[in-house]
């Protein structure tokens, strides 16, 4: 290890100082000794260290709580050293645990704190090797990250579709990021500066997503007390990103098929057409050639909308970024508050590699800031994540959820096939409607007024 790595040191070893100084420093280390913790944490900010050390005598219990902060945010190994009679007491005792790689009783012992120290050292530099940003896709709010070759396909598409002015599809499970890669085509388009404007398709009864997309004149109906812009022409110049495309009812696709094709709209309740230079993106968990298949989705504007296409692969398939995605998230929700976690063990993350993540990244995101609020060591442990019940191996489903779910595809599909005619789908399916309500309630399917074209799970 080459020399002259450096060291902060906070508190005194009262009449040893000197001394202990002077070994470090023909050791080969330069150190930076100060006496409290707020000239130690003017200095963290400043100054660029690789280990520290800390003279623990006595504390009191806000200076606790002040050491907890500043070796949490140093992102640095620290070693205590102590005197026999503190380690009586709890609380000096919990930090110790906590927040020090190692700790040593007074008498000093040069040679061994040297060879801690080295030890924190090497555990710094690796961590950094680690966490060098792997591939960062815009600015740290929407900073996509991935290193697998899966994701780094993803990323070039990005890039290529980003500067091409058609239409985006993007397919992909719940929770994998299809957003968020809407994002980095938008910022990366020569629309940048123009809105991005997202509307969830599946979030909207289907008498208001008329309106939302496309807005109303005053009076156009009950209840449209003024005139309404909507979504389309509000990302006039910019991008529209249709989240959850798979959701729109069917008479509505008409009229985005026509949007598509005329660059025109109209309002609800206006004669004018008015012209709209917009970029369509789009995207949903569902399959939607399969939804093509079944009639739920027109084919016409499903080719319309898939000129190019985006397909973000589930976080079970993309093994070695979960750690990664991981330590990222950690980074930052640990930046929210000031905790003793310092990351996770070696089971919590062999536990994440097998897990199979069945809401993805957003899923992982969730762990983690759970994890942050269990944890009540240094690392986090495989309980604070919450995972074990579920980890099972999911590819091995029972044959009672098989079961389970064959049957709640055909109810949806029968229901609609038949436009929500609960009698017509129940004929179709071979059941009464009796069973078919009764079924439709233990999948949680929601009634709707029959002759409506779309359903979704309640
Ligand atoms: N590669 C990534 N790097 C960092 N954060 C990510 C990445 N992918 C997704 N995220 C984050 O995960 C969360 C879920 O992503 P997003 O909302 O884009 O997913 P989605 O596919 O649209 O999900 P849903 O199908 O549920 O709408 C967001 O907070 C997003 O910022
Ligand atoms: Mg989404």
């Amino acid at each position: 290890m080459e020399n002259k790595a450096r060291l902060l040191m906070v508190g005194s070893l009262g009449a040893n100082q000197q001394n202990f100084l002077r070994a470090m420093e023909a050791k080969g280390w330069s150190i930076d000794a100060v006496v409290d913790l707020s000239r130690a944490a003017t200095l963290l900010a400043r100054e660029d260290y690789d280990a520290g050390l800390c003279c623990m005598h006595g504390p009191a219990e806000h200076e606790l709580k002040e050491l907890d902060h500043l070796i949490t945010r140093s992102r640095m190994e620290w070693m205590a050293l102590t005197k026999d009679h503190e380690l009586r007491k709890p609380a000096l005792c919990k930090a110790l645990a906590n927040l020090f790689m190692a700790y040593q009783v007074e008498p000093i012992d040069i040679e061994q704190i040297d060879c801690l120290m080295h030890h924190a050292v090497a555990m710094k530099r690796l961590r950094l090797e680690e966490s060098e940003p792997p591939l960062a896709e815009g600015d740290s709010e929407f900073e996509m990250v991935g290193t697998v070759p899966a994701m780094k396909k993803v990323f070039d598409t990005i890039r290529r579709v980003a500067s091409v002015d058609a239409p985006v599809f993007i397919s992909g499970e719940s929770g994998t990021g299809k957003e968020l890669a809407a994002r980095a085509i938008h910022e990366r388009s020569q629309r940048a500066s123009a809105p991005f404007v997202p509307v969830n398709c599946g979030a909207l009864p289907s008498n208001m997503i008329q309106s939302e997309l496309f807005g109303h004149e005053k009076g156009a109906f009950t209840g449209a007390n003024q005139q309404k812009i909507g979504q389309i022409e509000a990302a006039s110049g910019g991008t529209l990103f249709l989240d959850e495309i798979g959701d729109l009812p069917l008479e509505l696709q008409v009229n985005l098929l026509r949007f598509l094709e005329e660059k025109t709209i109209q309002r609800i309740g206006a004669l004018d057409e008015i012209e709209v230079d917009v970029r369509v993106l789009s995207a949903t968990h569902v399959d939607l050639e399969k939804a093509v298949a079944e009639g739920r989705f027109r084919e016409d504007l499903y080719h319309r909308l898939n000129v190019l296409q985006v397909d973000i692969p589930p976080l079970r398939e993309r093994q070695e970024d979960i750690e990664i995605l991981a330590r990222f998230f950690f980074d930052r929700f640990i930046e929210e508050k000031s905790m003793n976690v310092r990351g996770f063990s070696q089971e919590a993350l062999v536990l994440m590699r097998h897990y199979h993540w069945p809401g993805n990244i957003r899923e992982l995101i969730n762990r983690v800031r759970r994890a942050l609020v269990m944890c009540d060591q240094r690392l986090i442990k495989p309980a604070d994540l919450g995972l074990e019940r579920r980890t099972a191996n999911r590819n091995a489903i029972t044959l009672e959820e098989a079961r389970n779910s064959a049957e709640k595809e055909a109810l949806l599909s029968a229901l609609n096939r038949n436009k929500h005619k609960v009698k017509k789908a129940a004929d179709e399916l071979g059941v009464s409607r009796v069973t078919l309500y009764r079924l439709m309630e233990k999948h949680n399917l929601e009634r709707k007024s029959e002759g409506s074209s779309s359903l979704t799970s309640a």
